[in-house]
Order: structure tokens, then sequence, then C-alpha cells
């Protein structure tokens, strides 16, 4: 008889250390009193537990190294391109593959190619970036998420799914001015929650049925996929290779920020099946992002990616994954922080407006509960509520509050261990008491656009 271990560890052991950095709360209550209380001010240094993204921040495995060591850094045609090319046509059976340096600019070229002044761009919801680029081609972005994401606390297994009553209804009363539908997964604005292989096929039904071409941002595909596999009907014995086949084999392209989902510190990419469309990007991108064999990336990153993109995949490393979020996830929740459920692939999110319910929108509770783990744990979160997703009227100096308050902790890929979480899950429910001392924020300068990343702050 085999035992069965309840623990699920760490499918990796470590060859390559960094120190921690390790401050005392007088040092970081300096740091972010001149970072005037901005986390993104900070410098790394003053960071123990860095949760700001798990956008190139992974650890690289020991292969993806010595693929480095291996780049070839010809300007056209290269063999490390090659290997990236026939790595993603395989995994996502799409034709063309155009590197870039990271996703944003595979946005930033599609809505170029694609999109004309006047469209309107569909999504399940847009990251950022992906809204910006859609509105700086002169179209509009909109967000059609599943009702069942307003209910924050309620479990629901594919909360990242697309409205589909709503989708339908765009479709058939707006189809000449839709350029396109774009289906994030997982959805990361939403809570990094995942979208059903159900969902993707009825919206491909759809927007085959107007002739509206379906892209996926598959930023953490392998997420997603393992979330279908796990809670997706049919899917249990599926393996996460055929499921990502499955998902891609709906979406007439992909646009990928390689940051997340292929263990890269850099690199993206865009792939299409259509040979106009990939002739378009490709006489785009020599102007700005570079020759179409290397896009913005060196032969060196391309290695990493193709070595990557296949690691992510492995089921030991999924199942970690997804259990090692959740095990943060429920031990904040044990220590009395109320957070967004079911727990994400990539983050937990922490409820500020329930946590600080004394502090109005206006005041800011998702940036004072982010200050707070900052100066008390050395966590560096972010806020995801009012100060980012709220904007100040021009006219009367209101605040326009965001629909929900919320402070994302991300977590990078292989970098923090179970004793990493332990200890922070501890001095959180340390944290617990002081919450409602808590005091809001105001702002002392906000730039116009994107007022998150340089704002400064005063507390009230
Ligand atoms: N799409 C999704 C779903 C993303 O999460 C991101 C980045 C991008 C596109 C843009 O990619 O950064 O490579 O240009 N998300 C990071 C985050 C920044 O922290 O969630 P990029």
């Amino acid at each position: 008889m085999s035992y069965k271990p309840k623990t699920v560890i760490e499918p990796f052991k470590i060859k390559m250390v960094e120190p921690l950095p390790l401050l005392s709360e007088e040092q970081r209550a300096t740091a972010i009193k001149k970072a005037h209380y901005n986390l993104f001010s900070l410098d790394a240094q003053d960071v123990t537990f860095d949760l700001l993204t798990d956008s190139g921040t992974s650890a690289m495995s020991a292969t993806q190294w010595a693929g480095i060591m291996i780049g070839d850094e010809s300007y056209a045609g290269s063999q490390s391109f090659r290997k990236f090319e026939s790595t993603v046509q395989e995994i996502t059976g799409l034709k063309h593959v155009i590197p870039t340096h990271q996703g944003r600019s595979a946005e930033d070229l599609l809505m170029k190619a694609l999109i004309c002044e006047g469209d309107a761009v569909l999504g399940n919801t847009h990251f950022d970036t992906t809204r910006a680029n859609i509105l700086s081609a002169g179209a509009r972005a909109i967000d059609l998420p599943s009702p069942e994401v307003k209910n924050t606390g309620a479990f629901a297994p594919f909360k990242g799914n697309m409205d589909l009553d709503r989708l339908a209804a765009q479709l058939e009363k707006n189809n000449s001015s839709i350029a396109l539908v774009i289906m994030t997964v997982t959805n990361n604005s939403i809570g990094g929650q995942p979208v059903s292989m159900e969902n993707l096929k009825a919206v491909r039904l759809l927007t085959q049925k107007y002739n509206i071409p379906l892209f996926l941002d598959v930023a953490r595909f392998a997420e997603n996929a393992y979330f279908i596999k796990l809670r997706e009907p049919g899917y249990e014995e599926k393996s996460v290779p055929s499921i990502v086949q499955e998902m891609f084999s709906y979406a007439d392209g992909a646009l990928m920020s390689a940051k997340k989902d292929a263990f890269a510190n850099i690199g993206g990419f865009l792939a299409v099946n259509s040979d106009s469309l990939a002739e378009k990007v490709r006489s785009l991108m020599v102007i700005t992002e570079g020759f179409p064999t290397y896009g913005g990336l060196a032969g060196r990153d391309m290695e990493a990616l193709a070595i990557g993109l296949r690691e992510i995949q492995e089921e030991h490393y999924l199942q970690y994954r997804l259990r090692s979020v959740a095990y943060f996830g429920e031990g904040i929740e044990q220590a009395g922080i109320p957070v967004v459920k079911p727990f994400g692939g990539h983050a937990i999110y922490l409820d500020a407006a329930k946590a600080l319910p004394h502090i109005p929108p206006h005041e800011f509770p998702g940036q004072a509960l982010s200050v707070a783990l900052y100066e008390r744990i050395g966590i560096r979160g972010v806020e995801i509520g009012t100060v980012m997703m709220g904007y100040r009227d021009p006219e009367s100096g209101e605040e326009h509050p965001a629909d929900l308050e919320l402070v994302r902790l991300a977590m990078p890929r292989r970098v923090y261990t179970q004793s990493h979480v332990d200890y922070m899950i501890e001095m959180l429910s340390q944290l617990v008491p002081e919450l409602p001392a808590l005091k809001g924020y105001k702002f002392t300068y906000q730039p116009p656009l994107l007022r998150h990343f340089t704002a400064r702050f005063a507390p009230l």
C-alpha cells in the first residue's frame, strides 16, 4: 500500500538563491514615507515579500538557464526563433507566430492592424493595457463579465466567464462595428478567475455566427487549463496539453504576455491563423518592435520561452501552483481578512471595503490596507480599487469610486516557499486587531492618466 500525502510540495529544489531583504518596522516606515505612500515608488531592496505582480518575476529553471547559453543571436532567422515558433505552433495550433517584447506590444500591433476608429472590442474583462491599446486605436473597450463577479464571497467555479446573454445582444445590435472579441484566460482584472471550456465554445459559436474574430489573451493559459481539469465535468482525465489545445482550437489568434505562464522575465507573442493579418503585423512591427524573427527579444529570451512554455504545463507544477495560492488564501481568510472567492490562479485579492468598513471609498481603503501590509509586514501588494480604477471629476473635483476596493497579492512563480507564506499569514493575523484603527489617505499629487503608478499620498 502506498502512502497518501496531504501536503502538496514544491516540485523543485533550489540551486541558486538571492537574499531576502529584512528590514525593521522603523526602516519600512521611513521608506514608505519617502515613497509618498505609493508602493510603486518603493525600492525593491526595501521589500521583503514582493507580491506586486506575478509578471516577469518567476524563477527560471536550470534547463531554461541552460537554454540562455545557447541562444542564437542572429538578426534574421535564428535557430532560437525557429525553436520558439515551432513550440508555440505546436501548443496553440496557430499558424503564424510573431515574437514581441511583452504582452502590451502584441496588443498594440493587433489593435493597429485590426481595428478602426469607432469600432468596439468586446471581452470578458480587458486587462488595463489591452483597454489602453484599444482606446488609443480609437475604438471602444466593452467588458461583459459574468454577473457572478459582483458577489466577491460567493463560490462559482468559472467566475472569469463571459456573460453570454450580453454578448449575444451586443453582437445582434452592433455587429458591424465590433472588430474583435477577446477572452482573457484567466480573467486577471476580476480576480484571476478561470474561463470554462463550455463558455469558450459558446463564445466561439456566437462570434462565428456574426463572422467576428475571436482572440485569446493567454498570459495565464496553463493555470486556466488546470482549473478546467479540476472543475469542469468531462475534463478530469484529460492531459493539460490536450485541454490547452482544445482552448486554442476555438480561437482565430492569441496574444500572450509570456512574463507569466512561460516562467520568463521578459517576452510575449502574437499568433494568428490569417495570412493577411500576419503580413500586416509583420510590416508594422519592423518600425518599432524589431524584425519579425526576434520582435523585441534576444535569441536567448526565445530559448527560455520555448522551454518555459512546456514546463508550465507539467501537472505536478500546476497542482502545486494552484494549491499553494489557495493555501495562502485560506490562511489569510482564517486570519480574519475578507478575501475574494474562489481563489484565483495567480493571486489572492483582499476585500479592503469589508476589512476597513470605516474608511469610505474617497479615502481609499485599498491604499490604507496596502500601506499597512508593507509597514507592518514588509509585503508589497497592489491596490485595485478607487485609486487605480476610479477617477476624479475634472470639474467638481469629486472622486468617482470603483465597484470594488481590492488589494491584490500576486504570487511570483516558484519564488516563495511555504514557510514564507506561513510567516505572512502569522503576521496578517497580528495585523487584524489593528484594522479598525487604520486611517485613510488623500492625494497630494495625481497625474491625469494611470494615476496609481506615480500618485503621491498623505495619511489623513
Ligand atoms: N494581459 C493580461 C491578462 C495581463 O495580466 C497583462 C499584464 C498583460 C496582458 C500585459 O502584458 O505586462 O507583458 O505587457 N499583467 C501584469 C500584472 C502587469 O501585474 O497583472 P505585459
